[in-house]
Protein backbone atom coordinates (compact mmCIF):
# COMPACT_ATOMS: atom_id res chain seq x y z
CA UNK A 1 0.00 0.00 0.00
CA UNK A 2 1.06 3.23 -1.04
CA UNK A 3 2.01 5.86 2.05
CA UNK A 4 1.91 9.12 1.38
CA UNK A 5 4.58 11.36 2.84
CA UNK A 6 4.36 15.02 4.75
CA UNK A 7 6.63 16.94 2.59
CA UNK A 8 9.03 19.44 4.25
CA UNK A 9 12.05 21.82 4.54
CA UNK A 10 13.63 23.28 1.48
CA UNK A 11 11.85 22.73 -2.07
CA UNK A 12 15.13 21.15 -3.22
CA UNK A 13 14.96 18.50 -0.26
CA UNK A 14 11.17 18.20 -1.01
CA UNK A 15 11.79 17.16 -4.40
CA UNK A 16 14.63 15.03 -4.17
CA UNK A 17 12.42 12.95 -1.79
CA UNK A 18 10.13 13.11 -4.09
CA UNK A 19 12.07 11.57 -6.70
CA UNK A 20 13.42 8.94 -4.69
CA UNK A 21 9.66 8.12 -3.68
CA UNK A 22 9.20 7.65 -7.70
CA UNK A 23 12.12 5.62 -8.11
CA UNK A 24 10.90 3.06 -5.27
CA UNK A 25 7.46 2.97 -6.86
CA UNK A 26 8.00 2.14 -10.14
CA UNK A 27 10.73 -0.22 -9.42
CA UNK A 28 10.18 -3.53 -10.75
CA UNK A 29 7.11 -2.30 -13.20
CA UNK A 30 8.17 -1.36 -16.88
CA UNK A 31 4.81 -1.20 -18.39
CA UNK A 32 4.13 2.47 -19.83
CA UNK A 33 0.89 3.38 -18.86
CA UNK A 34 0.97 2.02 -14.98
CA UNK A 35 3.69 3.93 -14.54
CA UNK A 36 2.48 7.46 -16.02
CA UNK A 37 -0.70 6.77 -14.25
CA UNK A 38 1.18 6.58 -10.66
CA UNK A 39 3.60 9.57 -11.62
CA UNK A 40 0.59 11.92 -12.31
CA UNK A 41 -0.75 10.65 -8.89
CA UNK A 42 2.41 11.28 -7.32
CA UNK A 43 2.96 14.43 -8.27
CA UNK A 44 -1.19 15.41 -7.73
CA UNK A 45 -0.27 14.32 -4.18
CA UNK A 46 2.82 16.55 -3.67
CA UNK A 47 2.72 19.60 -5.97
CA UNK A 48 0.03 21.88 -4.01
CA UNK A 49 -2.13 24.34 -6.29
CA UNK A 50 -2.48 22.65 -9.34
CA UNK A 51 -5.11 21.67 -11.02
CA UNK A 52 -4.10 19.26 -13.45
CA UNK A 53 -1.05 16.44 -13.94
CA UNK A 54 -0.35 14.40 -16.31
CA UNK A 55 1.06 13.39 -19.91
CA UNK A 56 0.67 13.71 -23.84
CA UNK A 57 2.21 10.46 -25.45
CA UNK A 58 4.56 11.33 -28.46
CA UNK A 59 2.92 9.33 -31.06
CA UNK A 60 2.88 9.71 -35.14
CA UNK A 61 4.01 13.14 -35.40
CA UNK A 62 2.40 14.81 -32.79
CA UNK A 63 0.74 14.59 -28.67
CA UNK A 64 -1.89 12.33 -27.84
CA UNK A 65 -3.34 12.48 -24.48
CA UNK A 66 -2.22 10.25 -21.83
CA UNK A 67 -2.48 9.16 -18.43
CA UNK A 68 -3.49 12.25 -16.30
CA UNK A 69 -5.38 13.90 -13.13
CA UNK A 70 -7.54 16.61 -13.38
CA UNK A 71 -10.63 17.11 -15.52
CA UNK A 72 -11.22 16.06 -18.91
CA UNK A 73 -8.66 17.76 -21.63
CA UNK A 74 -7.70 17.79 -24.92
CA UNK A 75 -6.73 14.70 -27.09
CA UNK A 76 -4.40 15.94 -29.85
CA UNK A 77 -2.11 18.46 -29.68
CA UNK A 78 -0.08 19.55 -32.94
CA UNK A 79 3.55 19.95 -33.35
CA UNK A 80 4.72 23.42 -32.67
CA UNK A 81 0.84 24.04 -31.10
CA UNK A 82 0.09 25.28 -27.72
CA UNK A 83 2.58 25.44 -24.72
CA UNK A 84 3.17 21.49 -25.30
CA UNK A 85 3.25 21.91 -29.13
CA UNK A 86 6.36 24.12 -28.30
CA UNK A 87 8.13 22.42 -25.57
CA UNK A 88 8.41 19.44 -28.59
CA UNK A 89 9.30 21.95 -31.12
CA UNK A 90 12.07 23.49 -29.15
CA UNK A 91 12.82 20.47 -27.26
CA UNK A 92 12.79 22.47 -23.58
CA UNK A 93 10.72 23.10 -20.75
CA UNK A 94 8.48 26.11 -21.23
CA UNK A 95 7.29 27.75 -17.67
CA UNK A 96 4.75 29.78 -18.37
CA UNK A 97 4.10 32.31 -15.95
CA UNK A 98 0.21 33.64 -16.97
CA UNK A 99 -0.94 31.00 -19.78
CA UNK A 100 -3.10 34.47 -21.07
CA UNK A 101 -0.12 35.87 -22.39
CA UNK A 102 1.14 32.86 -24.15
CA UNK A 103 0.31 32.91 -27.76
CA UNK A 104 -1.65 29.94 -29.33
CA UNK A 105 -2.16 29.02 -25.56
CA UNK A 106 -4.27 25.63 -25.84
CA UNK A 107 -7.08 25.63 -22.73
CA UNK A 108 -8.07 22.49 -21.71
CA UNK A 109 -9.34 23.73 -18.07
CA UNK A 110 -10.66 27.62 -18.00
CA UNK A 111 -8.77 27.77 -14.08
CA UNK A 112 -5.69 27.64 -15.49
CA UNK A 113 -3.10 30.09 -15.35
CA UNK A 114 0.19 29.43 -14.59
CA UNK A 115 1.55 26.02 -16.61
CA UNK A 116 4.75 23.94 -17.11
CA UNK A 117 5.97 21.92 -19.78
CA UNK A 118 8.53 18.98 -20.04
CA UNK A 119 9.44 17.04 -22.57
CA UNK A 120 10.39 13.40 -21.98
CA UNK A 121 13.45 12.83 -24.32
CA UNK A 122 15.87 9.60 -23.47
CA UNK A 123 19.02 9.20 -25.75
CA UNK A 124 17.09 12.00 -28.16
CA UNK A 125 14.21 10.16 -28.64
CA UNK A 126 10.82 12.41 -27.81
CA UNK A 127 8.62 10.11 -25.74
CA UNK A 128 6.12 12.89 -24.81
CA UNK A 129 5.83 15.80 -22.58
CA UNK A 130 4.80 16.31 -18.62
CA UNK A 131 2.32 18.96 -18.20
CA UNK A 132 1.31 20.79 -15.13
CA UNK A 133 -1.19 23.41 -14.93
CA UNK A 134 -2.41 25.70 -11.91
CA UNK A 135 -4.93 28.33 -11.01
CA UNK A 136 -2.12 30.77 -9.72
CA UNK A 137 -0.28 32.64 -11.89
CA UNK A 138 3.80 32.50 -11.43
CA UNK A 139 3.31 28.92 -9.53
CA UNK A 140 6.11 27.53 -11.14
CA UNK A 141 9.45 28.82 -10.02
CA UNK A 142 13.12 27.94 -11.13
CA UNK A 143 13.27 25.71 -8.13
CA UNK A 144 10.50 23.72 -9.08
CA UNK A 145 11.44 23.63 -12.74
CA UNK A 146 15.18 21.57 -11.59
CA UNK A 147 13.22 19.42 -9.23
CA UNK A 148 10.67 18.60 -11.90
CA UNK A 149 13.12 17.94 -14.76
CA UNK A 150 14.77 15.34 -11.90
CA UNK A 151 12.09 13.67 -11.78
CA UNK A 152 11.27 13.67 -15.28
CA UNK A 153 14.88 12.05 -15.33
CA UNK A 154 14.15 9.11 -12.91
CA UNK A 155 10.53 8.46 -14.85
CA UNK A 156 12.45 8.06 -17.82
CA UNK A 157 14.64 5.41 -16.47
CA UNK A 158 11.04 3.15 -16.06
CA UNK A 159 9.45 3.99 -19.02
N1 LIG B 1 -2.46 24.11 -22.10
C1 LIG B 1 -1.84 23.10 -22.92
C2 LIG B 1 -2.86 22.07 -23.37
C3 LIG B 1 -3.00 20.90 -22.48
S1 LIG B 1 -3.91 21.22 -21.10
O1 LIG B 1 -3.24 22.27 -20.29
C4 LIG B 1 -4.09 19.87 -20.18
C5 LIG B 1 -1.13 23.72 -24.10
O2 LIG B 1 -1.30 24.92 -24.37
O3 LIG B 1 -0.41 23.00 -24.79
Amino acid sequence: MFQSQTYEGPIQEQYDLLSRQLDALLDGESNQTANLSNASALLNQFLKDVNWVGFYIWKDGGLVLGPFQGLPACVRIAYGKGVCGTAVKDKRTMRVDDVHQFPGHIACDAASNSEIVIPLIRNGELLGVLDIDSPLKNRFSEDDEKGLEQFVQVLLKHV
